[in-house]
């Protein structure tokens, strides 16, 4: 079955504070948004790539891929307000054909070929996957200033993306999610969530990420994965990807490795996949 990435590049960085939307801004000698279109390019098991860009930066975005040389690019559009908007103009451009769809932060560009490969293995058993590494962190649950719960943190994991499903399930999926007027006030819900909550009976596979895999939310992060690139992908392990939690343990990504970073060093302080 044919696979799509889908690269949401459609925000406006408000929390990273540039002039430009950050996805625009220069990591490592080539623009942000190119570290994951380079990396679906390489990737054996995608077809195309999609690329859903801030309303206004469509162009800049067109001309930078252009110069990139990019194969798989096989569109780029304009997203929406919130990023459950954006990922519904992608759902749409992509029409009624069924395929593998991955949805991937434009934010996240470390993204690395294993768990590209987990993703689309999983979804040959799974319709619907999401990644996610340990927290090493102990995570509490807050309420008016007071810890109220202590979740085992054996059971907790930190979002990353890609989260690849079916596309005929997400879209499924965001209608029931459109009917519901509860469904506007839940700002910090991605496609993983979406599924959660309206089609419960389908099972989520869970693929393990990377520590490497970070969100570029402030500027500090930039500046971390510049570290991160220069520093390579060799030689040290990762956390992220030693999980034998997972509920699909055929998507191991020993290929993988990690320079050591911890995500205590970041400000995003792995809050999800999704923050809007
Ligand atoms: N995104 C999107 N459409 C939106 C909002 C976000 O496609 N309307 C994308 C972003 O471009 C990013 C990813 O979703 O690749 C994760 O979002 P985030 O890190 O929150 O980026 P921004 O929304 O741009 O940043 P901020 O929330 O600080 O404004
Ligand atoms: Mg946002």
């Amino acid at each position: 079955m044919r696979t799509v990435a889908v690269v949401l590049a459609a925000g406006s960085g408000v929390r990273f504070g540039a002039a430009l939307p950050k996805q625009l801004l220069p990591l490592a000698g080539r623009a942000l948004l190119e570290h994951s279109v380079a990396a679906f390019d390489q990737a054996p098991g995608v077809d195309a790539t999609l690329v859903v860009m801030a309303p206004g930066h469509a162009d800049h975005a067109r001309e930078v891929l252009a110069l990139g040389g990019y194969r798989k690019v096989a569109g780029i559009i304009e997203g929406g307000k919130t990023r459950p908007e954006s990922t519904r103009r992608a759902i749409a451009a992509l029409g009624p054909a069924e395929c593998k769809v991955l949805f991937h932060d434009a934010a996240r560009p470390l993204l690395d070929q294993a768990t590209i490969a987990g993703c689309v293995r999983a979804l040959d058993t799974y319709d619907a996957v999401g990644v996610a590494v340990p927290t090493s962190d102990t995570i509490v649950v807050v309420e008016d200033g007071r810890m109220t719960g202590m979740p085992h943190r054996d059971s907790l994991r930190r979002c990353q993306t890609p989260q690849g499903f079916r596309l005929s399930v997400i879209r499924k999926a965001h209608e029931l999610a459109l009917a519901d007027p509860a469904f506007a006030d839940l700002t910090a819900t991605d496609d993983c969530g979406v599924i959660l909550r309206y089609l419960p009976d389908v099972p989520v596979a869970v693929v393990p990420g990377s520590e490497r895999n970070i969100k570029i939310t402030y500027p500090g992060d930039l500046s971390i994965a510049e570290v991160l690139l220069s520093a390579g992908d060799s030689g040290t392990s990762d956390s992220g990807t030693s999980d034998s939690g997972t509920s699909d343990s055929g998507t191991s990504d020993s290929g993988t490795s990690d320079s050591g970073t911890s995500d205590g060093g970041t400000s995003d302080g792995g809050t999800g996949a999704a923050d809007q």
